[in-house]
Order: structure tokens, then C-alpha cells, then sequence
């Protein structure tokens, strides 16, 4: 049984049904029925076009049942039109309807309708607002009636649509734009072209500017259609203007707009949202969600926060920058910027954390780097306060320290503690007085439940716990690839271990953190981090002797003796795992339905640039923020800040590319495209 929100419908004297939720009435009585006669049934050119339809089966789909007053009068020409035709066509009109009336409310609505009472009467014999969906089969005269009790968008997305579409005439209804903005979206249109056939034909009451560009955006030819002034005299509906809207389905087309995998659709924005997480990545995200004035419970497996991959000593905060600007540099440049806003906001307003903001030098310390910074200075695609080529001497004097090679430096970079960032970042959350930390909370399983909800069963000791939760974001780092629900994503594990130094005066004077094929950072604590090691699949987090020694001689190798550190100078050390990407980028957004995914975007194995309407199917409410590599500190702030955008139905503070470009449901649509056909 699902839970179905009814309308709250009052009558006006002339027994016109209202709803006071919408401001609006659900059809103008003044003239009888002939205002949804003329703007749906007849701008629709029924029942002529039933005459010269070709198949067996004809297909309307309505937006907004109400109180089925469209269909008995659609249902009404068929009967006349099969008595005089003796054709065998049969009519399947699909509408759908986020509130329905209740069986009271329609026995009200319709017993205006003296002249339908038989087909009404048996409407109501079925009427049942206990499922989903309600079908009820006309079987004398060829005529079945589903109604998807659901909002429009959703509901239309659940229709199987052949090769050739589904769709032959559509009536639009719904309140109107003004009062009823959520269902007038993008998605919507986006749903209509999808299940369209070639020149299916469309009616609507409203001309408001936002239909009329929504329906062209695509793929619909649009007209206006002149209503006589004596029709519309009292009609509220068309009251404003003399008009309705037809419009007529010319077809896919290839190449623009923004095809409908990378559109992300508009959620309805809630107030609730769960995270499973306790590093970096939660952090940033309870604290914008927060920030928006959502109330977040943060889960974490361990008895503190920031015992993962966020747990290191020092961490560099630096872009992914390469020689031109391309979709990972673009990205971690805007990432930059925002992580540098953050930790110095947290800073100013008194949050404390071991930071140090002087500079960061990629060293060349050989001929291939030598020429790749050779190519940085030509190109200078990128600001000097972000990236500048500098001379070895400019090295020795930026970083203190004789390295003795030329290099590349980021003035604004630097390092952090990142377990004190993630502290920092969740007690500003916590301050908002909108977040909850619980610690020593285990996700063992995540189900979903009608409604757009998840039950997540989370395991505290021996106890076990069950929960339905709105949005449940996982921020999972590494364990990421234990939870089922992530399967899809193609993610891997790198261990990296970082060794802890004893600082000594040879390199204490270190202002800047030095990057060759790893890190060297400036002392904190008296102590230096050197790391790290990569090794792919490994997933053991003890320490290794060996590991020190590999870091020791990787430093040596790239930069001579700077330390002069043997395995006696290690204080200690933490292997961690890095979540990676094969793209690099990380990933964040609602997760995709890979089946649907699979069924709707077929055509990208024989076309790559095949256009679809169709919007991504995506998880209602299940959130994913990982993937964040060897970068996490430069990208966390930003992708929460995309997150939030996308719970709060707000805009994204990046561009629609970007989105595709960090979106779950990449992988799939670029597999789509590799397997073929
Ligand atoms: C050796 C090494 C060196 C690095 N150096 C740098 C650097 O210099 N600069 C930089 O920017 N980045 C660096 N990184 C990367 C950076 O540390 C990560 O990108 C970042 O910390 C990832 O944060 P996260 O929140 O995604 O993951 P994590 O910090 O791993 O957090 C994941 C959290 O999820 C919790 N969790 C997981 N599963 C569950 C579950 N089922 N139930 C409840 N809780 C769960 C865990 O307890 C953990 O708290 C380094 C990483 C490593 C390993
Ligand atoms: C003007 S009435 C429709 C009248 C109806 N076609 C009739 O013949 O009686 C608009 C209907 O749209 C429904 N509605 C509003 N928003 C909706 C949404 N997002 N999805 C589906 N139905 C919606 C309302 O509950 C209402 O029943």
C-alpha cells in the first residue's frame, strides 16, 4: 500500500470543484464543458484524427486526471466515433495525478455531468486510491484508462516507450505555471519528447512563456490557437489571454541543446539529509547543508571522526593543474579556490587547525619536468598568484632550502592538518545548530522504499538499528567499494603510506612544501611528512619498515640528500587508502539507475553524438560524495558545495559539463558509448 496524498478540493455555489492549495480551479463550468472541449479535445482535432490513424491503438497522455472530465469527454467522442465508423481502433489514455480527488470529492465533481453518469458511475465503481496505479478497462468500447498517482515528471519517466514512441496526443493540464511552478519543469518537457511519437500532437490551457520555450527547447512546433471572445467571457482559465497552446512533435534531433544524461533534474528541495561518513568529504558537505538551513545527522564507523584516508599528519592543498586549461585542471582550479575561501573563512571566525599557507613548489628535478615547466611559462594559460615557472635559485630562496632545480610555484598553496580540518569544519557545522554527530555507527545496509525514502540499517556494537531517511549521502572514502549500493561506480583503492621525519637544522628552515614524485612538507609539531607510497589494491593499513625506507630514498632520489634522514629519524608512520577514479575526478551527485540508463541511451553504442531528450534516471535521494583521490583537500569544499546545490534545488556553482563531468552516471553513459553496436 502506498501513501497517496489526497487534494483538499471545496466546491464554489456553481459546483465548480477548487483547490485552495493551488488558488485554482479544476475546470470553468460557466459554458458547460466547452472550454476543456475546445482547448484540449478539439485543438487536439479529435475525433478527426482518430479517422486517418493508422494503428490499432491510439495514446493520450494527460497531465493532471483531476476529476476526469478530459477523459469522459474524450471517452465520450470515441463512443460516437466508433458507432459511426465501425473501426476497431482502441484508446488507451494514460493520465497522471500527484493529488487525487477522493472517491467523495469526484462523485461530487462529476454529477455535474448528468450526460456522462454511465461512464462516470463506472469510473467510480473503480475508483481505489490504494496502489500506484489505477487501470480500469472499458472492455465494450475499446478503452482503457491508467492513472499513475504520482507527480507528472516521475510518473511519465515509468512508461516503457518503443522504438517509435509511445505517445500520439497529449493533453497538458495541471494548475497553472504561476500557482503550480513544480510541475511546469524542465524534466517534465524533457519526458514528454521522450515518449512522443513523431508528430504527436499536444494541447494546453496555459501560453505562459515557460511552456511555450520548454516544449520547443524539445523538439515540439508550437502555435497559438485564438479563442472566440464569447468562450472565454467568466473563464478564469483563459481569462487573461485569448488563447491556448497546440503544438505538434517534430522529432529527436542531433547535436544542441544539452543532451538529457547530462541534465540533472530538479529535485523538490526537503529539509532533512543523513550522511554516512566522518573524513573530509562529510565534513564539507554537513557544514553546506547546514549552511542551506538543513537539519543533517552525520554517521561515522569510528569512534572519532577523521580516522580514514583524512587522517594524515599534513596534507598538501594544491590544484591538478596541467599545461592547458582541461576539464581536470578547470576543475581543480575552481576546487582551489573554494577549499582556500573555506579554511581561511573557518580561520577568520576563530576555528583552529595547524595550516600553513606559504606556497607550494613543484620541483623539476628532471629534463622531462625541466620541459613540461618549459611549456607552463610559453603556454601561460593559468594567473602567476596560481602556478609561475621559477628559476632553481628563485627555489632556493622561496623554500629556504638548497634544492638546486627550477620549479613550479603556487604562491597561495600550502598544507593543512586534515584531521584538524575535519574538526574544524564539523564543529562549524555543529554550530549551526543543524547537525548531529554520531560516532560508532556502522552502515551495514541501505534499501529502498516507496516514496523516495531508504531504510539504512546501521550496526552500533552488538545492536543493530533501522531508519528511513530522505537523503542519504554517502561520503564513504575507500569503504566505499564495500557498500552495494556504490557497485557500479568503477572506483580502486591506492594504499599510500606517509612517513612522520624528525626535523633536524638542515631542513627545519623549509617555508614552502616541496612536491616531486611525492611530498615533503615545512616542520609542524617538530616534525616533517614525507610520502607517499601508491600501491594499487592494497588495502592493509599497517605501517611498513619498508615503505619509510622507500619514502626516504624516492625524496633522495628526486632531491638529493635535503633531509638527511635515515630509518632512525622516522618517528612513525600511517598507510591510508586513497578512493580513486580512472578519470581522476571525483564523483558526486545522485546515484543513476544503470539498467535504465542502459535502456534509454541504447542508441550511443552506434551514435556517440545521438541526442536524447531523456533526462538521466537518477535515485531519488541517494547522494554519493567520493572518489576524491590524492586531492581530497583542494575538491571536498567545492563538490559539497554541489551537493547542497543539488538537495536545495539550488543553481550549481559550476557549469552543466562540469556536473556530467563529476556525475555518478558518467561511467555508464561512456561505456554506452565504448561497447559499440
Ligand atoms: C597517504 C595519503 C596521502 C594523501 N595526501 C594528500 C594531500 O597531500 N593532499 C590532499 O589534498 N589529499 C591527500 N590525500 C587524499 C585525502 O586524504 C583524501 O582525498 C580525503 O581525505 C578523502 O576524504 P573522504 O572523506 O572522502 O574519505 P575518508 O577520510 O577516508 O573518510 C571516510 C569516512 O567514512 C567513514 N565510513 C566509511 N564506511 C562507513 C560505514 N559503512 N558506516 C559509517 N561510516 C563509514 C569512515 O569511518 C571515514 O571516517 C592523501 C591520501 C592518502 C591515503
Ligand atoms: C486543473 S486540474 C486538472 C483537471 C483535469 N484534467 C480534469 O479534467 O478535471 C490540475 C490537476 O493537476 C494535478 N497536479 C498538480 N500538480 C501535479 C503534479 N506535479 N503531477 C501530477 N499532477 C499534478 C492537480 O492535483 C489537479 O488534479
Amino acid at each position: 500500500m502506498v501513501q497517496i496524498k489526497t487534494a483538499k478540493v471545496s466546491f464554489n455555489d456553481d459546483g465548480t470543484p477548487f483547490s485552495a492549495e493551488f488558488d485554482d480551479i479544476y475546470f470553468d463550468s460557466n459554458q458547460g464543458c466547452s472550454q476543456s472541449v475546445q482547448v484540449f479535445v478539439e485543438a487536439n482535432n479529435i475525433p478527426h484524427v482518430w479517422q486517418d490513424h493508422s494503428e490499432d491503438s491510439f495514446v493520450i497522455v494527460e497531465t493532471g486526471f483531476g476529476t476526469g472530465l478530459n477523459f469522459l469527454l474524450t471517452l465520450d467522442r470515441f463512443v460516437k466515433f466508433k458507432q459511426q465508423s465501425n473501426s476497431a481502433l482502441t484508446l488507451h489514455f494514460i493520465s497522471t495525478e500527484k493529488f487525487p480527488l477522493t472517491k467523495n470529492d469526484l462523485a461530487t465533481a462529476l454529477a455535474l455531468w448528468p450526460e456522462y453518469a454511465k461512464y462516470s458511475s463506472e469510473l467510480l465503481s473503480h475508483y481505489d486510491l490504494q496502489e500506484e496505479q489505477l487501470t480500469v478497462s472499458f472492455a465494450d468500447i475499446d478503452v482503457s484508462l491508467t492513472i499513475l498517482f504520482s507527480d507528472s515528471t516521475k510518473a511519465l519517466a515509468s512508461l516503457n516507450i518503443p522504438g517509435q514512441g509511445l505517445v500520439d496526443c497529449f493533453y497538458l493540464d495541471g494548475f497553472s505555471p504561476v500557482k503550480n511552478p513544480e510541475m511546469w519543469n524542465k524534466g517534465l518537457f524533457l519526458q514528454l519528447a521522450r515518449i512522443a511519437k513523431k508528430n504527436a500532437t499536444l494541447a494546453t490551457f496555459t501560453v505562459a512563456g515557460i511552456v511555450r520555450r520548454g516544449l520547443e527547447e524539445v523538439g515540439f512546433k508550437v502555435s497559438k490557437l485564438a479563442h472566440d471572445k464569447a468562450d472565454i467571457q467568466n473563464n478564469e482559465r483563459l481569462a487573461e489571454k485569448s488563447q491556448s497552446l497546440t503544438a505538434t512533435f517534430k522529432g529527436l534531433r542531433k547535436g544542441k541543446p544539452l543532451t538529457g544524461f547530462k541534465v540533472r533534474e530538479k529535485v523538490e528541495s526537503s529539509k532533512h539529509a543523513t550522511i554516512i561518513g566522518g573524513g573530509l568529504a562529510s565534513a564539507c558537505v554537513a557544514l553546506a547543508l547546514a549552511k542551506k538551513g538543513i537539519q543533517v545527522t552525520l554517521l561515522c564507523k569510528d569512534e572519532n571522526l577523521a580516522q580514514g584516508a583524512s587522517s594524515n599528519a599534513i596534507g598538501a592543498i594544491y590544484p591538478l593543474l596541467h599545461q592547458n586549461k582541461d576539464t581536470i585542471s578547470n576543475f581543480y582550479q575552481l576546487g582551489f579556490e573554494r577549499s582556500l575561501t573555506l579554511y581561511q573563512d573557518l580561520l577568520a571566525q576563530g576555528y583552529k587547525f595547524s595550516h600553513g599557507f606559504n606556497g607550494l613548489i613543484e620541483v623539476s628535478y628532471k629534463e622531462a619536468l625541466v620541459k613540461r615547466q618549459a611549456v607552463f611559462a610559453k603556454n601561460q594559460v593559468w594567473p602567476e598568484n596560481l602556478i609561475q615557472a621559477i628559476t632553481a635559485q628563485q627555489v632556493n630562496d622561496i623554500s629556504g632550502v638548497g634544492v638546486n632545480h627550477p620549479g613550479l610555484y603556487m604562491p597561495r598553496a600550502g598544507w593543512v592538518c586534515p584531521p584538524e580540518v575535519v574538526n574544524a569544519i564539523t564543529q562549524a557545522a555543529i554550530d549551526t545548530g543543524k547537525v548531529k554527530v554520531k560516532t560508532k555507527r556502522t552502515l551495514v545496509a541501505i534499501k529502498a522504499l516507496e516514496n523516495d525514502r531508504w531504510l539504512i540499517t546501521t550496526q552500533k556494537g552488538q545492536k543493530q538499528e533501522q531508519k528511513q531517511v530522505q537523503n542519504l549521502i554517502l561520503c564513504t572514502g575507500a569503504d566505499s567499494l564495500q557498500i552495494d549500493a556504490l557497485n557500479d561506480l568503477p572506483l580502486s583503492i591506492v594504499r599510500g603510506q606517509v612517513s612522520q621525519m624528525k626535523t633536524n637544522e638542515k631542513i627545519n628552515n623549509l617555508k614552502t612544501v616541496l612536491c616531486h614524485k611525492g611530498y615533503l612538507t615545512p616542520v609542524n609539531n617538530s616534525v616533517h611528512c614525507i610520502g607517499a607510497t601508491f600501491d594499487k589494491d592494497d588495502a592493509d593499513l599497517s605501517s611498513r619498515s619498508i615503505d619509510d625506507t622507500y619514502n626516504i630514498e624516492m625524496l633522495e632520489r628526486c632531491l638529493g640528500d635535503i633531509g638527511h634522514w635515515t630509518d632512525e629519524d622516522v618517528i612513525t608512520s600511517k598507510a591510508r587508502l586513497r578512493c580513486c577514479t580512472p578519470d581522476h575526478l571525483p564523483v558526486v551527485g545522485r546515484l543513476p539507475e544503470i539498467d535504465l540508463h542502459k535502456q534509454y541511451y541504447a542508441h550511443l553504442s552506434k551514435d556517440k553524438n545521438w541526442h536524447y531528450q531523456q533526462v538521466a534516471p537518477l535515485k531519488n535521494g541517494l547522494y554519493v560524495l567520493t572518489g576524491l583521490g590524492a586531492r581530497g583537500l583542494c575538491s571536498a569544499p567545492l563538490l559539497a558545495d554541489i551537493l547542497a546545490a543539488e538537495i536545495c534545488n539550488e543553481d550549481y556553482p559550476v557549469d552543466e559539463e562540469m556536473l556530467f563531468n563529476l556525475s555518478p552516471n558518467r561511467f555508464v553513459i561512456r561505456d554506452l558509448i565504448k561497447s559499440k553496436s
